[in-house]
């Protein structure tokens, strides 16, 4: 049995979590930053890294005091060391260190990919059979993965850009919506008529890589043609159903030619809907029975419940950090 303390801040979220045995949630205490970074539109990492160190210790007690737990109930210290903000990482790592050194507990680094993957063990649905195909869309990556068994990863494709969360972002921005953007263009895309304006998909066969670039550029392209005409509702569908066509037809094709047995879905895009059921549809329709999991939507989005879950499987095998430990932004899952 393990009881496994997780700790996120890789970017915007700051978040403590106790997770049994990598799939019993005890608690997930999640604090956002998301109203601040809306007036700037974006996140500014030095003004995230100030609001991680604020809200680190709370959140971490309010994680102990929600599962009723104490540090004695604890057997590991897990921490997002990469891939994210170096300042935002920072945070986490060295309050995960202290914690660690203070309390006599082994210290693990997770990779936050990893993480967003293991989201899919801690909902009561069936037990995820490998292989297993991937998609791990979130605002900083779009990954194709497969995962042929706990820890093993080989990267099938990647965006060549933009990730399809800062897709998302950018277009929301472009048409005047909010931030976070994936939110707020799923919400202005209801009821709008995705065949009003032509937007590009960049297939890129016979890769499995993928391109946002083009769609942004015609997205730019479209607000600046239409001026006051312009169906913010119908674009938003339009640029919905550009992003969701390309990344479930590859990734149903990628389950299909790599004979998965499970498909996947990870990172905060994970959340959009139209993408959720336009990938169930295809894979009952194209591999039967392969099931599809699919994590809610609070677990898509960053957490660290998904960070003690991934620590749990590696845990289980030995695996610890030294406490000179450090951050990688740049950290790929494979
Ligand atoms: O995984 P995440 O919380 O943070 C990163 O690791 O990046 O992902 C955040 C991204 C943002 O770009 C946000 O716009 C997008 O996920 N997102 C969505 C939805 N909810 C969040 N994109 C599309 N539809 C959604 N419903
Ligand atoms: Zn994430």
């Amino acid at each position: 049995m393990s009881r496994i303390l997780g700790i996120e801040t890789s970017c915007d979220e700051t978040a403590a979590a106790i997770v049994v045995d990598g799939r019993h949630v005890e608690s997930n205490v999640v604090a956002s930053q998301d109203d601040v970074h809306r007036e700037t539109g974006g996140v500014v990492p030095e003004i995230a890294s100030r609001l991680h160190l604020r809200a680190i210790r709370p959140v971490v007690t309010r994680a102990l005091e929600e599962a009723g737990r104490d540090w004695g109930d604890l057997d590991l210290v897990a921490v997002t060391h990469g891939p994210g903000l170096a300042g935002a990482l920072l945070v986490g790592l060295n309050t995960a260190k202290a914690l660690s050194y203070a309390r006599g507990l082994p210290l693990l680094g997770v990779n936050h990919l990893e993480g967003h993957v293991y989201a899919n063990w801690l909902v009561d649905q069936v037990e995820p059979r490998f292989p297993l195909v991937c998609l791990i869309v979130s605002g900083g990556h779009s990954d194709l993965v497969l995962m042929r068994e706990h820890g093993e990863y080989a990267r099938l494709g990647r965006t060549l850009d933009d990730a399809a969360g800062e897709a998302f972002d950018k277009a929301a921005r472009m048409m005047g919506l909010g931030y976070p953007g994936g939110p707020a263009v799923q919400q202005a895309a209801e009821g709008g008529d995705p065949s009003r304006y032509t937007l590009p998909r960049a297939w890129l066969r016979p890769s499995w890589d993928f391109s946002f670039s083009g769609l942004k550029t015609a997205v730019l392209r479209t607000v600046r043609e239409a001026g006051d005409g312009l169906v913010v509702a119908d674009l938003a569908a339009s640029f919905q159903e550009a992003v969701v066509d390309v990344l479930a037809t590859k990734t149903i094709e990628a389950a299909r030619d790599n004979g998965a047995q499970a498909i996947a879905l990870a990172g905060g895009v994970a959340a959009n809907l139209p993408l959720r059921a336009r990938i169930q549809q295809l894979s009952a329709q194209e591999l039967g029975d392969v099931p599809v999991l699919i994590p809610p939507v609070r677990l898509c989005t960053d957490n660290a419940a998904m960070i003690a879950a991934a620590a749990h499987f590696r845990f289980a095998e030995g695996a610890t950090s030294p406490l000179d430990l450090d951050v990688f932004p740049v950290l790929p899952i494979a």
